[in-house]
């Protein structure tokens, strides 16, 4: 999950890092009265910054100075409502101004290629680090990071001496680790700070904040849930979730469950090349219209979720459940289907399309065999079977 920098300033904050006094308005109205709160100690000057998880804010005019309570309220209510790259600002965050002298560039990234992580940092920050990192790589510093030693005072002094600091070394290695303590405390995947910045006074302070974290440890996080974006989740992602499911809305009309992650993601291949092979029908070509690994059990409770949020989504025509019986046999997942069938009652309005092997397989295809459900059809293939589910998605009406 990326958060909106406002919620990584507040994390920088809890930490550590040192960062200018801000609040979030979603009215123009409230605007002054924060920038006289925010604005105290700099003679008035505040920022109004758009909040939208896109980059580049400032060159699309949704970072703006404001002189004055009167300016801060003329700024929201330009930013307010603008679009940035596709984003529409909701929110915008008043911070205080700052006098700035020099801007700096600092990241603590997962370096998947080098099994690592990876500290970045340079002299020359503000500008898009993208580019710096191609026309001049030899201001960008990259030193590696041992996970089980962290950021300490060594490796903070070797990385402001790489990036060629000559002056403010202590200052800029102490942000450093306490950069470090947001990555490793709250599982961060990215911490990213871009500008960090001098002050004309010699204050060193982070500005803006990029943080994404690692969904695989939300379960260490109790209090995470308040950081999500519940303005713009998709719906159905968001119940998946909440029920524990491995769901991923794309935007096709075959509705895929299969356990095991790689059985899905071939799941997906054959459906989209047997909705190809069969054309459109009518103008519809039938596609994939999502990722959900409902994982090795596959009980009653964990399908009737699962197909639940399938159905709800309006797209989907037809279904196709493709499981591979391992530890969990057929036959305890064919009963997990009738059960869930029974649990949705009327809610199950679409052809569904059965595709079961492995350990078990006879008495698994006997039990739903035996169940006749309407709208269910046994396969005896993966292939056949995603034929059928596209054939069911451009000819069913619904
Ligand atoms: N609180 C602030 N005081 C003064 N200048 C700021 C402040 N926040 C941002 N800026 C200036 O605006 C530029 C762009 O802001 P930034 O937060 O980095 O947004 P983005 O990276 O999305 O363009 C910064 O490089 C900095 O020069
Ligand atoms: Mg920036």
């Amino acid at each position: 999950m990326d958060l909106f920098e406002y919620q990584a300033r507040d994390m920088f904050e809890a930490h550590g890092v040192p960062v200018l006094p801000a609040e979030v308005v979603t009215d123009p109205a409230e605007a002054a009265a924060v920038a006289e709160r925010v604005g105290a100690a700099s003679g008035g000057v505040v920022v109004v910054k758009a909040q939208v998880k896109t980059g580049g804010r400032g060159k699309a005019g949704g970072v703006k100075l404001a002189r004055s309570p009167q300016e801060a309220t003329e700024a929201a209510e330009q930013i307010l409502g603008m679009d940035i790259k596709g984003h529409t600002v909701g929110t915008v965050m008043i911070a205080q101004g700052a006098r700035i002298a020099e801007e700096y560039y600092v990241s603590l990234l997962l370096d998947r290629a080098n099994r690592t992580l990876l500290a970045m940092c340079s002299k020359e920050g503000g500008v898009e680090i993208e580019q710096l990192a191609v026309e001049r790589p030899e201001a960008l510093a990259r030193v590696p990071v041992d996970p089980l030693v962290g950021i300490d005072a060594a490796t903070a002094a070797e990385i402001v001496q790489q990036a060629g600091f000559t002056t403010d070394q202590d200052a800029i290695a102490d942000v450093l680790q306490q950069l470090w303590k947001v990555y490793e405390a709250e599982d961060a995947t990215l911490v990213e700070v871009n500008p960090l910045v001098k002050t004309e006074d010699g204050a060193i302070l982070a500005l803006d904040g990029k943080v994404s974290l690692d969904d695989n440890a939300d379960f260490r996080h109790p209090d995470r849930a308040e950081l999500v974006d519940a303005a713009s989740a998709d719906p159905l992602e968001a119940k998946a979730k909440e029920k524990g499911l491995n769901y991923v809305k794309l935007d096709g009309n075959v509705g895929i469950i299969g356990n095991g992650a790689g059985l899905v993601m071939s799941t997906l291949d054959v459906v989209a090349y047997a909705g190809e092979d069969l054309g459109e029908v009518d103008g519809v070509l039938a596609r994939p219209a999502n990722f959900l690994d409902i994982g090795g059990g596959a009980s009653a409770e964990v399908m009737a979720d699962g197909l639940d949020v399938i159905l709800g989504d309006e797209q989907v025509r037809s279904v196709f459940v493709n499981v591979f019986g391992g530890i969990t046999s057929c036959d305890a997942v064919a009963n997990g289907i009738v059960q869930a069938l029974e649990m949705l009652g009327d809610k199950e309005t679409k052809p569904l399309v059965v595709r079961l092997d492995g350990n078990n397989v006879e008495e698994g295809r006997r039990i739903l065999t035996e169940a006749g459900h309407p709208l269910v059809t046994l396969a005896d293939t993966m292939d056949g079977a995603a034929r059928k589910a596209a054939e069911l998605a451009v000819t069913t009406n619904s």
